[in-house]
């Protein structure tokens, strides 16, 4: 479940030119001391705002998006009306009717809407879509404008009956008009951040004698990252085991690629290399396997860095807390729920789900 919310979250789409804005709104029943509402606001897989109705702020994540509220008030108040008040509200009717239907003591339940932008092509994908105790619920269909359900049950068709009528047409302008036109501002804003391109530290890194032996790379930024191993400069397959593009805390990630090497002799360890590549930078990082270059723990423990900082684990732990239980299946066009209660179009912007 983790592993799929993160590779959700943090490596979308292997493309260089595409970009998304995910909404993530978790709402809980029966959970101690978790907030009523949880929103999460991702910008290319970083997370640009951040809310919940125990801290009752909008907290801006990224300097960008602090500018914008600073330059623009009003997108500010409407995060904090969708944060503290209708999505709070909206999730509280969809629970209710959940709730009649489940004899469960802990409910909860979650969305992820958003839009994903190409900005050669012009191309926009939008999405919506609901999990219910970590199971995928319902989705939008944009293609067929229907809600589709993965399973059909009494539950959902109630939610779908809810969603149908009114939200259809919301929904289409949503994912094509509004949520594009958010995302190309936020892009605008955060330009010289999300259009970066940084290439990462390399290092070999090896567990115990008989462990295979990891690169890792961090630091690199966007998420849009290729990283193998070669033999005598052929990309190899066999014992290589690929890890998950992690977020670091500081908008950078990291991700490891293992190999095996239990079966070369040592004089043949040099034939082999790690390459690192990031979309449109034309310099890969190359790392030669090199006894001497590999980092381990047991000869001087002090040498051994946990790649995963501990500001990056609070970060994952938030998010997951937030949407991990939520498994998203599908990545195909959908499209958020419903319309703006109260016809306000700056609401609209903010309110995908209303
Ligand atoms: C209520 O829970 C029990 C067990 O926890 C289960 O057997 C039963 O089917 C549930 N009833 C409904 C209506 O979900
Ligand atoms: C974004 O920044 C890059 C350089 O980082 C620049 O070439 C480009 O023109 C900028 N684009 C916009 C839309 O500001
Ligand atoms: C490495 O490969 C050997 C066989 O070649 C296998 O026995 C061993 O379990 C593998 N180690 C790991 C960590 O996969």
């Amino acid at each position: 479940m983790k592993t799929l919310f993160l590779l959700l979250l943090f490596c979308p789409v292997l493309s260089a030119v595409k970009h998304s804005l995910k909404l993530f709104d978790t709402a809980s029943s029966g959970v101690p001391d978790f907030p009523e509402l949880v929103r999460a606001a991702v910008v290319d897989g970083i997370l640009a705002i951040y809310c919940d109705t125990n801290k009752q702020i909008v907290e801006p994540k990224q300097d960008w998006m602090k500018k914008i509220f600073e330059n623009d008030p009003q997108h500010l108040k409407l995060y904090i009306g969708d944060c503290f008040e209708k999505q709070p509200n909206l999730f509280k009717v969809k629970m209710y009717s959940l709730k009649q239907h489940s004899n469960q003591s802990v409910h909860i339940l979650q969305s992820m809407s958003g839009c994903e932008w190409d900005d050669e092509t012009g191309e926009v994908n939008g999405f919506s879509q609901y999990g219910y105790n970590g199971m995928d619920f319902i989705s939008f269909d944009l293609k067929t404008l229907m809600w589709i359900a993965p399973k059909p049950q009494a539950v959902s068709t109630n939610l779908m009956r809810d969603a149908e009528k009114t939200r259809i047409k919301y929904c289409e302008n949503y994912v094509t008009h509004i949520c594009p036109e958010l995302l190309k501002k936020y892009l605008a804003y955060g330009n010289s951040s999300l259009r970066r391109t940084d290439l990462p530290s390399v290092s070999l890194v090896q567990k115990t004698p008989s462990s295979p032996v990891s690169c890792h790379a961090t630091g690199f930024y966007p998420d849009r990252a290729l990283m193998f191993w070669r033999k005598d400069g052929e990309e190899i397959h066999e014992d290589v085991d690929h890890g998950e593009i992690l977020p670091n805390h500081d908008g950078s990630f990291q991700m490891s690629v293992d190999l095996n090497l239990s079966s070369v002799t040592p004089e043949d360890w040099r034939r082999y290399d790690c390459v690192f590549q990031l979309p449109g930078v034309k310099n890969d990082v190359v790392t030669k396997l090199d006894q001497a270059e590999i980092r381990t723990n047991w000869e001087k423990s002090s040498d051994m860095t946990v790649p995963i900082t501990a500001a990056a684990v609070v970060l994952v732990l938030i998010l997951i807390t937030a949407v991990g239980l939520m498994v998203y299946t599908k990545k195909k066009a959908k499209c958020p729920p419903s319309p703006p209660d109260d016809g306000s179009e700056l609401s609209e912007k903010l309110n995908p789900e209303t």
